[in-house]
């Protein structure tokens, strides 16, 4: 692996290899799998820059099937977005170079985009994270990609696509924070923490609570929210991001980092844990997190009227390659996104954020930018976005990745 930082005056470029094979992943001690990784690991190296690099990626596959990358939640050009309607999948023994600039400060993902269901699953995944001057200080930051495995009885990667998967998706017993099964962490009494949380599950919902104490959400898919907002759980499903001010605590105490029991449309489950938080002796603490954290204007005003409806329950139904209505560049899009099905759906869409006007009809509690959101079952969530100036070919889809596989898709155009 190599990764390497050139600085020429004020504009950077973060060079990075990423050599996707196979991997015997290690998940917790003494059991392996075969996974596939980037660079021989799981999660793939942490790619961090500062807002306005560029980076470039160098893709080499090594796998026995073909792959590409997508750079979940940046603004890239379309042809930079890592999906096969811009660009051929990369054959083993190939490689296709990806160059961009980070134009937003947050944590961002990036992961394989071709046989996804099978990719993500082997753990073709990893963290993005941008960053820009100044922002809230902590003492400590540290990224939680979470996952799950499904094994077979033998302990190995259950076979994939069946139909209760297509249907329901693909969840697993096996959970994982960073690639290792329920690990334990470590954070320095006093002290509060940064957490960037992805969730890079197939199809798990993770209500995420830390030992049922309080904490504040201060990010999310598109960066810093306007204001922190302090809670005990947040919701994150497949794709989404929370960014999160933890602690502090005090010196010896134990916290479970788990989930909540949520109900998505397919029974509630039990709470389960994703790893255990201890907390070690006190240091000083120099974090200083403001009360307002940055600006966010409204696009439209919360009651604006829909320019487009999409119906989750037809697009579920549609089968493969559907193609929504083009947008125009600089048109503002409201859209309603209706769930008539029986079952959550996180919604993402590509290249660009959006801003959530309305769930059920009710503003959410704070303003963000986001990339991904839940629509719950037998709901109703209303989105603003407004085509900046990448005109090319994108998609949305449902983030269960056996939902995107069945079809739950669309392309579209964004056209000049
Ligand atoms: Cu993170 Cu098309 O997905
Ligand atoms: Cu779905």
């Amino acid at each position: 692996m190599s990764t390497s930082t050139q600085r020429t005056s004020d504009i950077r470029t973060v060079t990075i290899e990423l050599d996707a094979r196979e991997v015997d992943w290690e998940f917790a001690p003494g059991r392996m799998i075969r996974g596939f990784g980037y660079n021989g690991q799981v999660p793939g190296p942490l790619i961090e820059a500062n807002v306005g690099d560029t980076i470039e990626v160098r893709l080499t596959s090594n796998l026995p099937q073909t792959t590409t990358i997508h750079w979940h939640g940046i603004r890239v050009p379309a042809e930079m977005d890592g999906t096969e309607a811009v660009q051929p999948a990369v054959e083993p023994g190939q490689t296709f170079d990806y160059r961009f600039v980070v134009p937003d400060a947050g944590t961002f993902w990036y992961h394989s985009h071709t046989n996804e269901t099978e990719q993500l699953e082997r753990g073709l995944y990893g963290a993005l994270v941008v960053r820009d001057a100044g922002g809230p200080g902590f003492d400590a930051e540290r990224v939680l990609l979470l996952d799950d495995l499904k094994l077979d009885p033998d302990g190995e990667v259950a076979p994939f696509g069946d139909e209760h998967e297509h249907h329901a998706g693909r969840e697993g017993d096996v959970r994982l924070v960073n690639g290792r099964q329920e690990p334990e962490l470590e954070i320095a009494g006093g002290t509060i923490e940064r957490w960037r949380v992805v969730n890079a599950a197939n199809t798990r919902f993770v209500r995420l609570s830390i030992g049922g104490r309080s904490f504040a959400v201060i990010g999310t898919d598109g960066g810093l929210l306007r204001e922190p907002l302090q809670t005990t759980e947040v919701l994150v499903t497949p794709g989404e991001r929370v960014d999160l001010a933890v602690g502090p605590f005090e010196a010896g105490e134990e916290l479970a980092v788990e989930a909540l029991p949520y109900d998505r449309g397919k029974g509630e489950r039990e709470r389960e844990a994703f790893a255990t938080l201890r907390v070690a002796p006190a240091a000083a603490s120099q974090a200083k997190i403001p009360s307002a954290l940055r600006e966010i204007e409204p696009l439209v005003p919360p009651d604006a009227e829909p320019t487009r409806t999409i119906d989750l329950k037809a697009l579920m139904h549609a089968g493969h390659h559907q193609r929504a209505d083009p947008v125009r560049v600089g048109d503002l899009q409201v859209w309603d996104l209706v769930n008539e099905t029986g079952q959550d759906h996180p919604f993402h869409l590509h290249g660009f954020f959006f801003q959530v006007l309305q769930e059920e009809g009710k503003p959410p509690p704070v303003l963000a930018w986001k990339d991904t959101v839940n629509v719950p079952r037998k709901s109703r969530t209303r989105i603003a976005w407004l085509p900046d100036n990448r005109p090319g070919e994108w998609m949305y889809h449902c983030h269960i990745l056996e939902h995107h596989a069945m079809g739950m898709m669309a392309h579209f155009a964004v056209v000049p």
